[in-house]
């Protein structure tokens, strides 16, 4: 356990950011917090924030090889992840590649159609008005980015889904959707912010569609830590699971 002298900024549903020594970068605790539903279904679960930041920091570092600037500067114990300081974006911006969840209830598509290119949706960060979708005219009009922005915001996007869908296809993982948000570096960069985890993703496996991610929790299934046990599995390294003391699993 490394100890860091820290201060708590704020609190979210699952992770808590702390101000550290070095104000260029904040300290990211994922907690075993699971939430869904808007907030109205919630649970503590044993080393979800570990598998979590445990995850994240991975495909943060597999982006970050590919030139994609993160917040990731380094993992700090299992669940604790130091950051580079962001002037976070308002935006949750969702990509998906297979339509599932709210695409079917809201439009003909038919179940698990491919989405060749992917469909890409903003939708405002905002507890007050419930993260409304978004189209550029109201995210201009809002001033939350221009078009300029909006439009490397989809490019770095569509970038990610391709570096992470390729990834995890090799190691038997469909993504079929997730969540990111972005901030601005001190030097006005865009830049990946958050956390990419199950509980921002789906994951499919490949062949049986089994779900591996945050939508067990929501579908009030039981196994949902030992799912993202299983993606720690496919997605580490011996060695990093060695370093962090992952049990290893038979798959
Ligand atoms: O797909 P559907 O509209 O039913 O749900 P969604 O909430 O729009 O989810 C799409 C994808 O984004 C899923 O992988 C969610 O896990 C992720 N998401 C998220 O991580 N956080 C949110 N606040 C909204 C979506």
């Amino acid at each position: 356990m490394t100890e860091i002298k820290k201060e708590l900024l704020y609190t979210g549903k699952a992770k808590n950011v702390y101000k550290i020594e070095n104000d260029d970068e904040v300290l990211i605790k994922f907690r075993d917090d699971i939430t869904a539903l808007d907030g109205g279904k919630k649970d503590t679960l044993s080393k979800k924030g570990a598998y979590n930041a445990l995850i994240s920091a991975k495909f943060f570092k597999i982006l970050e090889e590919e030139g994609i600037l993160t917040q990731y500067v380094k993992l700090v114990n299992e669940d604790e992840m130091i950051s580079k300081s962001l002037d976070m974006i308002p935006l949750e911006v969702i990509c998906r590649n297979i339509a599932t969840g709210s695409l079917l209830r809201k439009y003909p598509f038919h179940k698990n159609q491919e989405l060749q290119p992917p469909v890409l949706q903003f939708d405002y960060k905002n507890d007050v008005y419930h993260d409304p979708m978004l189209n550029d005219s109201i995210i201009i009009a809002l001033k939350i980015a221009t078009e300029e922005q909006l439009a490397e915001i989809r490019r770095i996007t569509l970038k990610i889904n391709e570096i992470l869908s390729n990834f995890l296809k090799e190691r038997g993982l469909i993504l079929v959707d997730f969540k990111i948000e972005f901030g601005f570096d001190k030097e006005g960069n865009i830049v990946l912010g958050d956390e990419i985890s199950p509980d921002t993703t789906r994951l499919w496996d490949a062949e049986t569609y089994e779900n591996f991610d945050k939508d067990i929790f929501r579908k009030g299934e039981e196994g949902v830590v030992d799912a993202y046990h299983v993606v720690v599995n496919l997605v580490l390294t011996d060695e990093e699971k060695e370093k962090w003391n992952v049990e290893k699993l038979d798959l």
